[in-house]
């Protein structure tokens, strides 16, 4: 790749998150909490030329590798995403996400009123639909706003 080609610089150690669809990018920072308080180096590109997408969004994150339920949660708002994680520079490990059948635990419900919602040891429990998540408890389905709905 030529050097204007190449948007935001390679990183030394950490985990990029890349084909993450278009305009998806600050839903990905929102879901594994990063807001830039934590000092890590994060890059962000959004609407980047891919041939597979057409426009992609990728974000680089330094010094953290992601956990099992924030892969999860991930693939339901970028389900094309590819998780590469880098050491020394090199491309240690690229998975593509995949879709779990149902969340446990990482999301909160919409409806006010659903069990999980009271003061009750109750862990959420989500259902993934085609077109979103389902409450196990309420039947609510969560659909576009899922970033604003993450509890890990
Ligand atoms: N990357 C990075 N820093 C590194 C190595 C790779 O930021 N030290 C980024 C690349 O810029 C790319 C992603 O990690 O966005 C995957 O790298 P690589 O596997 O080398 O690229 P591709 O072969 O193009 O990946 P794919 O086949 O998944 O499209
Ligand atoms: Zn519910």
């Amino acid at each position: 790749m030529s050097d204007h080609e190449l948007r935001v610089s390679k990183i030394r150690d950490g985990t990029v998150i890349d084909h993450v669809e278009g305009g998806q990018a600050l839903n990905v920072l929102a879901i594994l909490g990063i807001d830039g308080s934590e000092g890590l180096g994060v890059s962000v590109g959004m609407n980047v030329p891919s041939d597979r997408l057409g426009r992609k969004d990728l974000v680089k994150v330094e010094g953290r590798e992601l956990s099992q339920s924030e892969v999860d949660v991930l693939s339901l708002i970028a389900p094309e995403a590819t998780i590469n994680i880098v050491r020394e520079f090199e491309v240690v490990e690229k998975n593509r996400v995949t879709r779990p059948d149902r969340v446990a635990g990482v999301l909160s419900c919409p409806n006010r009123n659903c069990i999980t919602n009271a003061d009750e040891p109750v862990e959420t429990r989500f259902e993934v639909v085609s077109d979103g998540v389902r409450c196990d408890y309420c039947s609510t389905v969560l659909r576009s706003d899922i970033a604003d709905h993450i509890d890990v």
